[in-house]
């Protein structure tokens, strides 16, 4: 086991003599991995790093104001928040395809990232979270006919885009990750947080992504995560979230029949999100998660648990 305060003490040396007098753009998802290498990229070479926030709209509830929180009042980083929420629907419409969606997210975050990063030439180096399991899962799976999903994060840099390239993390695993950025200052609520894939919600709804079907997602979501955080379970799940089928189903109300979408909840357990199991969770709490779901989300009169492994499956849906 690394120390990761050395690590942390090796990796700001490191960038300092990298980067010298130049200036560095970071991409901020929202997620841990790019949280902590802005974290350490700011202790490193503090007002020469450029954070860039890109809001694609398909953020969970309230997890843009909580990156702004944190990095703007916690760790007193200037971060450049660009809402590209519009940008980003309008270029969905229609695409209904798992790895046209993901295509698409990818080239629409560089475009709207490269136009952020236009506006700071000086600016030499990128810097990105990428991770180890990143590294190996994006070789292994990817031969030219064989991509099981395309990780927008990972090689997703275009020629044209002349940067040289920082990525810190790159022979961590999370677990390391996360110790690494409690011990740069980051909030235990945003360092603990489940890992969270850069096309967001789009690939938890299963069909087109339209603002209606965000809303919807984003609240049942919120509930499953509160729940977990109540009954003191959140810490014992590698992920869990809530996926919109677009799956309709006959439900009852009152005296009236409905006719409503069906969200599935997905829990795993994991090391590393390379395989995983569904998480054994208590009925009782299922049966909670279920009850508020159904009552307190409008549009939706079902709720079903996910009980499949990976592999066969994938964490994600899509
Ligand atoms: P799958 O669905 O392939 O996911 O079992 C494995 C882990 O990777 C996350 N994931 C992504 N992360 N960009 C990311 O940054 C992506 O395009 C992406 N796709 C999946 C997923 O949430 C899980 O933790």
């Amino acid at each position: 086991k690394w120390d990761m305060a050395h690590f942390a003490k090796e990796q700001i040396k490191k960038i300092r003599e990298q980067v010298g007098d130049n200036k560095v753009i970071c991409a901020l998802s929202g997620g841990v991995d790019s949280s902590v290498t802005a974290a350490l990229l700011h202790e490193a070479i503090g007002d020469k790093l450029v954070p860039i926030f890109v809001d694609t709209g398909l953020l969970r509830k309230n997890e843009r104001e909580q990156v702004e929180h944190a990095f703007k009042n916690v760790l007193h980083v200037p971060l450049i928040t660009v809402d590209a929420r519009e940008k980003f629907l309008s270029k969905l419409k229609g695409v209904v395809d798992p790895e046209e969606k993901r295509k698409i997210i990818g080239h629409t975050f560089i475009e709207v990232f490269d136009e952020e990063a236009k506006k700071h030439k000086d600016a030499k180096f990128l810097a990105q979270g990428t991770l180890y399991p990143d590294v190996i899962e994006s070789v292994s799976v990817k031969g030219p006919s064989k991509t099981i999903k395309s990780h927008h994060n990972v090689g997703g840099l275009p020629d044209w885009m002349q940067f040289e390239l920082i990525e810190p993390l790159r022979e961590l695993f999370k677990d390391e990750v996360r110790k690494l950025g409690i011990e740069l200052g980051l909030p235990s609520e945003l360092v603990y947080r489940h890992p969270f894939p850069g096309p967001g919600l789009a690939i938890r709804i299963m069909g087109e992504v339209n603002e209606e079907d965000l809303n919807i997602l984003r609240e049942a979501d919120a509930i499953l995560i509160q729940e977990l955080k109540a009954w003191g379970l959140y810490n014992d799940v590698w992920q869990a979230f809530a996926v919109l089928l677009n799956v309709r189903s006959v439900g009852v109300m009152g005296d009236n029949r409905t006719y409503d979408n069906t969200v599935a909840i997905r829990c795993v357990s994991s090391t590393d999100g390379m395989t995983a199991t569904f998480s054994h969770l208590p009925h009782e709490f299922l049966e909670r998660v279920s009850t508020r779901i159904i009552n307190e989300v409008d549009g939706i009169n079902r709720v079903v648990y996910d009980i499949s492994s990976k592999p066969p499956a994938t964490i994600e849906w899509e």
